[in-house]
């Protein structure tokens, strides 16, 4: 136990905290054209600040650890984080321009498209990690991003063994996999013994797959309407990451995972969200 004494143990994202400028049109641009948009707005995100809002809002005690740009933008970014009681007193500071993602929400579909500028931001190190006390978590996720020093994190991490991947469907269909039971089941002969394998497909809900074997598929569960499904995914790793915590198992777990993520599509920003 840490010096906290009885504080209870934290989850911990680890990856990226970056501004999103969100402009929201009412048809997808064609190349070349001077659009004007229907509505902008500046937000945090990043996948692990993203998901660690999330927890944090379903009553988990969340802690968010990466390089986090010590200029103006970058303190804005913070504080957006810190209004949803995730704690961030490990970030390390970096003297360099937020990392930055230029995203056009087509309000007709509520389809995200993202151009993401990382602007030079140095990625977290092994070493900045390893000074954590991680008897304080109980959970440790790590977003695939510097993948030489996450792997070196991972191994310092005790139970590297007992794991669980998120795979995304960009990721998934960069391998030639054409849904996400196809993803799960033929990751997990290639993925450390051992490990869970969750893969979300969009609307058409989530899979997941114990490491012996037993698949699980959830269906999705659309909102009315569709607005905004930019951070969705983030959004399901942290309501399924909530629901493991909880003991729900793979099954309760992804289904929470699809029921938030749904939630979330239906509005802007990630505030509300509940189980
Ligand atoms: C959504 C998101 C955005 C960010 C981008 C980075 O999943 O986390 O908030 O701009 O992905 O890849």
């Amino acid at each position: 136990m840490s010096a906290a004494g009885k504080e209870s143990k934290r989850v911990l994202m680890v990856g990226l905290l970056c501004q999103d400028i969100l402009n929201l049109v009412d048809h997808y641009p064609t190349e070349d054209e001077d659009v004007r948009c229907v509505n902008q707005f500046w937000q945090k995100g990043g996948n692990a600040a993203n998901s660690a809002c999330v927890l944090s809002s379903l009553g988990e005690t969340t802690e968010y650890l990466g390089t986090v740009s010590s200029r103006a933008e970058g303190s804005s970014a913070l504080k957006e984080l810190q209004t949803f009681g995730v704690l961030t007193e490990h970030v390390v500071y970096s003297d360099c321009p937020i990392p930055t993602s230029c995203v056009i929400i087509n309000t007709q579909t509520g389809s995200r498209t993202i151009i993401h500028g990382t602007r030079n931001m140095a990625e977290l190190t092994a070493e900045d990690f390893s000074s954590l006390d991680l008897t304080r978590y109980r959970w440790i996720h790590f977003e695939g991003r510097n993948t030489v020093e996450v792997c070196k994190m991972m191994e310092i991490v005790e139970d590297f063994n007992k794991k669980v991947l998120f795979v995304s469907k960009e990721y998934a269909e960069s391998c030639g996999f054409a849904s996400a039971k196809e993803t799960v089941k033929k990751l997990l002969q290639r993925v450390k013994k051992g490990c869970t394998v969750l893969c979300a497909w969009g609307d058409q809900g989530a899979d997941g797959i114990t490491p012996e074997g037993t698949h699980y598929h959830c269906q999705a569960f659309p909102p009315e309407k569709v607005v905004d499904t930019l951070g969705a995914g983030d959004t399901f790793n942290a309501a399924v990451i909530w629901g493991l915590c909880r003991g729900t198992g793979l099954e309760g777990a992804l289904t929470m995972g699809c029921r938030i993520a749904g939630q979330k599509c239906g509005q802007f920003g990630y505030k509300n969200l509940h189980s």
